[in-house]
């Protein structure tokens, strides 16, 4: 074999390709100079105007952070048994749809992964299902048309689902009163209460720790004395008998105590 006097330098060849049309249209943008007077230089006219609202939005954001406390909402309260947890506002749609029952129960998989699926999916293959070259709106009424669908659909789902959490908290079968710190803890009754043990269970503030919350007790249907002394003797449910350890003079005081215990 001869000596390659390029050294290694690879030959180009140039071959035909039947599939690629000879009239092919032009794919790459014109040049900015094929628009004289219409058209500015990247660097630096372009960039410093992007700059510069980049700059005013990011002051403006970082004012927004500064001067607004993050809606942490309530404190977390452990005894609250009233309290309906719900996810953020941007999944308070999807949360709704599981309440309905066509997406929920049997056919939860239609709520949880069906829907959403598609949802996200048609989003994915828009660019091939909707293959037109036409870009106005009102040009393309399906795509539009599904567009304005899902939004008003997500835009009703989370209205819903706040009214809904809304009428909800407000008939909450137990609304547990927030415990104050108003008790009066050098009466009698309070002591008895505290020696007893029974704090453990019902709360240094009758706010329920381990048991139920005992405030308001006193106006209870059917709660008398008596049968308060009846709980105490024989226990109810998960409440032990015989925690009492006083005299029944005591154990008296101690229930009337609990009579009024009213909830304003
Ligand atoms: C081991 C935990 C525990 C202790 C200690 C305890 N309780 Fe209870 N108590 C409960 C539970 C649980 C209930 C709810 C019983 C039920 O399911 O009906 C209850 C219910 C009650 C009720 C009825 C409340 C209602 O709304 O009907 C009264 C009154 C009461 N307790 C008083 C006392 C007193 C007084 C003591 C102290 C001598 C005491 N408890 C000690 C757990 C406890």
């Amino acid at each position: 074999m001869a000596h390659n006097p390029e050294g290694n330098r690879k030959q180009v060849h140039y071959v035909g390709d039947s599939r690629v049309r000879a009239d092919r249209p032009k794919r790459y943008a014109p040049d900015y100079s094929e628009f004289p007077g219409k058209n500015e230089a990247f660097i630096p006219d372009f960039l410093l105007k992007e700059w510069m609202v980049a700059a005013v939005f990011l002051v403006g954001f970082m004012t927004l952070v500064m001067s607004e406390l993050p809606p942490l909402g309530e404190k977390a309260d452990p005894t609250n048994t009233s309290f309906l947890p719900v996810p953020d506002w941007y999944f308070l749609f999807l949360y709704q749809l599981l309440k309905y029952k066509w997406a929920s129960g049997p056919y939860v998989v239609l709520g949880t992964v069906v829907l959403p699926l598609i949802m996200a999916a048609a989003l994915l293959l828009a660019p091939w299902l909707d293959s037109g070259k036409e870009r106005r709106p009102h040009k393309r009424p399906v795509a539009t048309g599904l567009m304005i669908l899902s939004v008003i659909a997500v835009a009703a789902l989370t209205w819903s689902a706040e009214a809904e959490h809304e009428q909800q908290a407000e008939s909450a079968p137990i609304r547990m009163p927030k415990a104050t710190k108003v008790m009066a803890v050098d009466e009698q009754g309070y002591q008895l209460f505290k020696e007893s043990a029974c704090i453990k269970c019902h709360g240094d503030q009758l706010q329920g720790v381990n048991g139920p919350h005992l405030i308001g007790v006193g106006n209870k249907p059917g709660m008398t004395t008596d049968k308060i002394i009846e709980i105490i003797d024989h226990g109810r449910g998960g409440m032990p008998a015989g925690m009492f350890q006083g005299s029944d003079q005591e154990k008296r005081a101690l229930a009337e105590w609990l009579m009024k215990q009213k909830q304003k």
